[in-house]
């Protein structure tokens, strides 16, 4: 469709030049918008005025050109249109006619790697649009940026006036999503490639086989899948697929094969690489297991030799991550034969052989021309300085392996299967803790990190809710200045991006009602919302403890608790209100009455819903949690009665409605927590004190 020669795309070229008069559109201080980039780039100054955007808008490329190139112009084409609504039809043209030229220095390498350049600089004004990079991978984070810059104003769409310098603070800025848990067909992983690639996440790290599934097809070990995956599985022409993909979109892939440990779906097929007498089938519980690869036979390193050699070839990146986590080393103490290996080997403790079965690896890794990286329990003594470790144990692990001159990406704290605020994520810095005290020098043995989306409670339906747009907060960490820190401007700019995904196809806004209206068995799944829109799943493991029985793989995920988000908007935008109406003394009469307004609908909806455990058994399991927050409701209303009435409630008083709130808000088999308790405990204790006149 674009002629390479051509150089130029742009859009109804006929009208061009009639609608270049239209194109200059002046905005007062008054009405410029603000700028919701995320992540938020290392300088920029906004002008004044604004770009028209509108149909008329069109693109140029000049200097180095790839099919990549104008691919990711057409994406812009395609999400531009898809934001404002705006058909824009690409057409050849002429450099000085389009709205937005984008110059490239040069290529980037074949494969990418993590030190290439990923500036760019922007340039906007009532004229047109000046995107410079050195690389590809440059001007397709510009050109992601240019997206995020246009907005709706009261003279139509437009990009404000702006100069942008922008570069990454890490080079490693990642993504890992499991899919040995829960199985994540290939669009799945499509539709979260470009939002990362929306907000300059460079790295999906793979998760291609645990005890639960062995995700992808290898010729030489067919048994693999063909015994270990149920039939879920990527072929390798998928998978060449999703690395040409990523590719497209400046983002490297990283297969993990998890070994010694997490390893029984490989054992189903060939029983003989484990240390147990087998056999064994794939594992539906969760949890850390027994099984382990056999570290003392010939054997296995002749499989994984050939393993290793097959998969490098199908992986181009030059980084090859083999786990290394949670060896329980149950399997080898209890096994005579490995046990006199050790022995014979002065081998002292089960810790020290994966240590031998590290090495190993290493060696083999290294013969396929990759560098490995593993989970901090792959850091021993001697392990050569090429390996990259993964932290996920905490950054003190980090900062020691940085010591010793090892590379290293954090993990711990990006955990977004734990349900954490992403205010919690967006305060976790690579360089922080331990890291801090790290010379210059061993500072940049530290590349960045990952959000990690391990799949034990998601599945293809709801996986975008818990990656986003939380993960957006961790990628302005890893990419923003050290001193990009405001969590306020972080959540205002997080939920303007969070719709903006939805034009990327990603399913964490549109599936939330379906899952509801399955819930409320399509009876006022409005009233479900709401509540739906005030609780939240339990965070950290606590889900596990609450489980009446534990689940597996096999158990559905259509409760509230897999529908409702892992932070609520909604509570936390109450419990600013309700800090606010605090810190005025309870004086700002506004403020009570929007309080009062939301505390009444609460109690309304979450009596209504009590009454209705009998239209489901999903609504039945949540009637507790409607019923607390119908409690907490009125706790919160009979405080700003106390407020309104200048009338401090007893002490007696004051401990009973704490105790209600207390139980109201105790987790159930519902896994559901109530964010409101908080706020609305502080607005109770305000009726006893301060804002009553005492
Ligand atoms: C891990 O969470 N076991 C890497």
């Amino acid at each position: 469709m674009f002629d390479i020669g051509g150089v130029f795309i742009s859009m109804r070229m006929a009208f061009v030049i009639p609608l270049l008069i239209s194109t200059f559109l002046t905005l007062s201080p008054a009405q410029q918008v603000a700028v919701d980039m995320m992540p938020l780039p290392t300088e920029y100054k906004l002008g004044r005025g604004a770009l028209k955007f509108d149909e008329s808008f069109s693109v140029s490329l000049s200097g180095y050109k790839e099919d990549r190139l104008f691919r990711a112009v057409e994406r812009l084409l395609t999400n531009a249109s898809k934001q404002t609504g705006i058909p824009l039809q690409a057409k050849l043209t002429g450099r000085r006619m389009a709205t937005l030229t984008v110059h490239t220095e040069h290529g980037s390498k074949p494969v990418e790697e993590p030190d290439e350049d990923e500036s760019y600089s922007l340039e906007v004004d009532a004229s047109g649009a000046r995107l410079s990079a050195a690389t590809p991978l440059g001007a397709m984070h510009g050109l992601q940026t240019f997206l995020q810059l246009i907005a709706a104003g009261p003279g139509g769409f437009h990009v404000p006036a702006i100069s942008i310098h922008d570069r990454p603070r890490f080079s490693w800025r990642g993504l890992l999503i499991d899919v040995s848990r829960h199985f994540m067909p290939v669009e799945v992983l499509r539709r979260n490639l470009d939002g990362m690639e929306a907000v300059k996440l460079n790295v999906f790290h793979w998760h291609l086989s645990d005890d639960q599934g062995f995700r992808v097809e290898s010729r030489k070990f067919p048994k693999l899948t063909g015994m270990g995956s149920d039939g879920l599985y990527y072929t390798q022409q998928q998978v060449r697929d999703l690395v040409t993909y990523a590719r497209d979109r400046g983002i490297r892939v990283i297969p993990e094969f998890d070994m010694p440990g997490h390893t029984t779906s490989w054992f189903v097929g060939y029983p003989e690489l484990s240390s147990g007498p087998g056999p064994y089938q794939i594992e539906r519980r969760w949890g850390v297991f027994d099984p382990a690869i056999d570290p003392t036979r010939d054997h296995t390193y002749k499989f994984l030799d050939d393993f290793i050699g097959e998969m490098s070839k199908l992986f181009p990146d030059h980084y090859f991550h083999i786990g290394g986590d949670e060896v329980n080393g149950k399997q080898w103490a209890a096994n005579g034969r490995i046990q006199s290996f050790m022995r014979q080997h002065g081998i002292e403790n089960t810790q020290q052989l994966q240590t031998y079965f590290t090495h190993r690896l290493q060696k083999l890794v290294s013969k396929h021309h990759k560098a490995m990286v593993g989970w901090d329990e792959i850091l021993s003594p001697d392990i050569p300085k090429a390996i990259v470790i993964q932290s996920w144990r905490g950054q003190d692990s980090l900062a020691s392996a940085a010591q010793q001159g090892y590379g290293g990406i954090l993990s711990s704290g990006y955990y977004v299967d734990l349900n954490w605020p992403a205010g919690r994520h967006y305060a976790v810095d690579p360089l922080s803790g331990a890291a801090a005290h790290l010379s210059r020098q061993e500072k940049q043995k530290i590349f960045g990190g990952e959000a990690a989306m391990w799949s034990e409670y998601v599945d293809p339906e709801n996986v975008d809710s818990r990656i986003w747009p939380r993960t957006a907060a961790i990628a302005e960490r890893l990419w923003s200045p050290e001193n990009v820190t405001d969590p306020q401007s972080m959540y205002t700019r997080m939920y303007q991006l969070s719709w903006r995904l939805d034009f990327f196809a990603l399913t964490h806004n549109t599936n939330y009602l379906p899952m509801l209206e399955r819930i409320a068995a399509g009876r006022d799944a409005a009233s479900l919302r709401t509540l739906a829109d005030v609780v939240e799943p339990v965070k950290d493991y606590a889900r596990e403890e609450l489980a009446l029985t534990p689940a597996t793989q096999l158990t559905p995920l259509n409760r509230l608790v897999d529908a409702a988000r892992p932070e609520s908007e909604t509570a936390r935008l109450f419990s600013r209100t309700a800090d606010q109406f605090l810190a005025g003394r309870c004086q700002d009469a506004a403020l009570a009455l929007e309080l009062r307004a939301l505390l009444e609908n609460w109690r309304k909806v979450g009596r209504a819903l009590e009454a209705r455990s009998a239209d489901s058994s999903l609504l039945r399991e949540v009637a507790p949690v409607s019923g607390g927050l119908a409690t907490i409701a009125t706790a919160g209303i009979a405080a700003l009665d106390a407020i309104g009435r200048q009338e401090p409630a007893s002490a007696e008083r004051l401990a009973a409605q704490a105790a209600s709130i207390q139980a109201a808000q105790k987790p159930t088999s519902a896994q559901l927590l109530l964010p409101l308790a908080v706020p609305i405990q502080k607005l109770v204790e305000a009726g006893g004190n301060a804002c009553s006149g005492r």
